[in-house]
């Protein structure tokens, strides 16, 4: 970590990743983030539920991908601070030679790096501190791990989020997906406002942090969402809340982030 990174950590501001961390029950986050976090809370109650059943698709998304579907690349685009059950420790359980990329631009998770690149030694498990509205540069920056004449499955969960417009969006879906192979998935979870995940409690909250938190957030609909798979076949149940994409026992229920898996073809 040098110099400027550390400057780069803001603590008068709530930042996302550290909110994410503490909607989690996680340490890494400052007094701003706890009371901007509570506060969007008490606008969307059920913003906790949302942020571990993001996470429990993303357990229940890697494994299918790795057991099932045969995928050995990860390339995992905002990935948040280091949790149970990291990208890398889900595939790396199902397949030792899991090869996984993390990609985040917050200074915070940049310096948890290390405790995320403690992957298996048949494997490998790199960081690349990118920005999401830049995936030419990403592709450049995987290059070095990830044979992209292989499939790759291309996660972005709870980022897309944070490009607002849609069209933006749309390109830089488009633009990974363009450097894949056939066999390729996109995962994708995203927040909504859709009164049919009981997402109405985003309109506020999301004013909220857009007016004291970073770096500011958008809401889909579910046409929007599906529009960031055109192409693809996306894989059952299809565009469902997260949590009831393939539950296990005792998980499912209804969460205002939409999830789907789909492969390209
Ligand atoms: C809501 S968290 C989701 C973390 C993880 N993917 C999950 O689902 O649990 C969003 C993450 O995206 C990162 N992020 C936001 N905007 C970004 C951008 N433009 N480029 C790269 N990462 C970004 C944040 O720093 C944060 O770690």
């Amino acid at each position: 970590m040098t110099s400027d990174h550390i400057d780069r950590i803001r603590t008068d501001v709530a930042h996302n990743a550290r909110v994410w961390n503490y909607w989690l029950g996680g340490k890494d986050n400052y007094p701003v983030d706890r009371v901007v976090g509570d506060r969007v809370a008490s606008l969307h109650p059920s913003i906790g539920e949302v942020a571990r059943a993001d996470r429990a698709f993303l357990g229940r998304a890697v494994t299918h991908l790795a057991a099932e579907a045969g995928i050995r690349q990860f390339l995992d685009i905002g990935t948040g601070l280091p949790t149970a059950d990291n990208t890398h420790e889900v595939a790396q359980r199902v397949a030792p030679d899991a090869r996984i990329v993390y990609v985040d631009n917050d200074p915070i998770v940049l310096t948890h790096a290390r405790a995320l690149l403690t992957g298996s030694p048949e494997g490998a498990t790199e960081y690349v501190d990118a920005d999401a509205h830049r995936p030419e540069a990403i592709l450049d920056a995987v290059a070095p791990t990830l044979d992209l004449g292989r499939p790759v499955a291309v996660m972005m969960l709870g980022i897309l989020n944070f490009v607002l417009d849609t069209d933006e969006a749309r390109r830089i879906v488009r633009t990974l997906m363009a450097a894949v192979p056939s066999g390729s998935h996109l995962v994708l979870t995203h927040p909504t406002t859709d009164p049919e995940l009981g997402g109405e409690g985003n309109v506020e909250a999301m004013a909220f942090w857009n007016a004291n938190a970073t770096p500011p957030i958008t809401a889909r609909s579910r046409e929007e969402f599906a529009s960031f798979l055109d192409g693809l076949e996306v894989l059952e149940p299809g565009i469902v809340s997260c949590a009831n994409w393939r539950p296990r026992p005792g998980q499912g229920g209804v969460v205002a982030q939409f999830g789907a898996v789909a492969r390209k073809p």
